[in-house]
């Protein structure tokens, strides 16, 4: 019998390890969830073809309240390459079986949750410029590594050790359900 197993890829980034952690817990949801799942970081992932997985899961921190750099090149390339192979549609009409995720951490010690959105928004228009369904858009308090003020003075009050473990075994649950759902 063929496998009809499902696949996911998760590109993310992570300079002080708080996506690192979403997306690990996020592997382990979907692996649960009986997906099987590549983890990249964007530069691993030049290489690599959206189109080939049932589920995109991408990930960044808002820095300056977009995704981060290296996320965005690599955003930017798949656009490009995408729209040279006539694969940009007026209209972005959906593809059957083709689904993102999107996820962003952020500390939010200026404005709270809106000087993360915008990073978010941003990767999510990426996936609907590529037809996907998008199933999510998740936002993750997380502590600012490096700065005591910034993660205790901001709007978001105390939020040091965040995501914490409960946080993450939730992130965790929620993708499993996300990898039955396909
Ligand atoms: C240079 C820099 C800029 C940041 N800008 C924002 C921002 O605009 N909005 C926000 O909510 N958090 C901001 N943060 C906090 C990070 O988004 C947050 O700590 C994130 O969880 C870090 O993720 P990482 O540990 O995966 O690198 C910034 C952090 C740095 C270092």
């Amino acid at each position: 019998m063929v496998s009809s197993l499902k696949s996911a890829l998760i590109v993310y980034h992570s300079s002080t390890g708080n996506t690192q952690k979403v997306a690990y817990a996020i592997k382990d949801g979907l692996e649960a969830g009986g997906l099987q799942v590549d983890l990249k970081k964007p530069q691993e992932a030049v290489e690599v073809d959206f189109y080939g997985y049932d589920l995109v899961c991408v990930g960044s921190p808002s820095i300056e309240w977009q995704p981060a750099k290296p996320m965005v090149d690599l955003l930017k390339a798949k656009l490009n390459l995408y729209r040279s192979q006539g694969k940009i549609k007026p209209c972005a009409p959906k593809l059957a079986g083709k689904n993102a995720l999107v996820f962003c951490t952020y500390s939010g010690t200026h404005t709270g949750i809106d000087e993360a959105t915008p990073a978010g928004k941003t990767m999510r228009q990426y996936f609907e410029h590529f037809g996907f369904n998008i199933l999510g858009e998740w936002y993750v308090p997380s502590e600012f590594h490096g700065r005591e003020d910034m993660s205790t003075q901001g709007r978001l009050g105390d939020i040091k050790g965040k995501p914490t473990a409960d946080e993450l075994g939730k992130i965790k649950k929620d993708a499993q359900q996300i990898a039955k759902s396909l």
